[in-house]
């Protein structure tokens, strides 16, 4: 929850946690000296998997933490037997764009106006992988 509070412009709140991670959850933490670090929200639906949400504590980020939890992620789609990932970013978040483009996501389609802003709405990119 302190991640989320400072990474998402608007964050999930822990009702919001507690449901997604009630289902079909793939989702895992990363703990480094008894500290977490980071946090990737997926999920199984139908033979996709939908990332969520990922983010990595402010002062670890650009270590390679985010490229091991999607590392580990395709390694749990291998054992679901699942061959797509699907994402949605906001149009705004250039280093998560790039962070997914370097990871194999590519750019599907746009959802206009899906997430708030402070000032408005912004767009949602749709991204997918296909696992080899
Ligand atoms: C996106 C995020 C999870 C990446 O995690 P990370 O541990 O910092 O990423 P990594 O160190 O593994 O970086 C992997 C690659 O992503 C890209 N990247 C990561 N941070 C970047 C930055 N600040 N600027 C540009 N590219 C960046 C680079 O291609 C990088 O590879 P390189 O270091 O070899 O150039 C992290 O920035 C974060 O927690 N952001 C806030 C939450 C968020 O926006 N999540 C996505 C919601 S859709």
């Amino acid at each position: 929850m302190d991640i989320e509070a400072y990474s998402n412009p608007t964050p999930w709140s822990k009702h919001t946690f507690d449901k997604i991670l009630e289902l079909r959850s793939m989702s895992f933490v990363v703990i480094h000296n008894s500290k977490l670090i980071g946090f990737c929200i997926a999920n199984k639906v139908l033979d996709e998997c939908h990332l969520q949400n990922i983010s990595v504590v402010e002062e670890m980020r650009r270590q390679g933490v985010g490229d091991f939890m999607v590392s580990i992620l395709l390694k749990r789609m291998k054992l679901f037997e699942l061959k797509t990932a699907l994402l949605e970013v906001r149009r705004s978040n250039k280093i998560a764009h790039d962070f997914y483009r370097k990871n194999g996501f590519q750019e599907l389609s746009v959802r206009k106006n899906y997430y708030q802003t402070k000032n408005g709405r912004e767009d949602a990119i749709i991204m997918h992988l296909e696992a080899v």
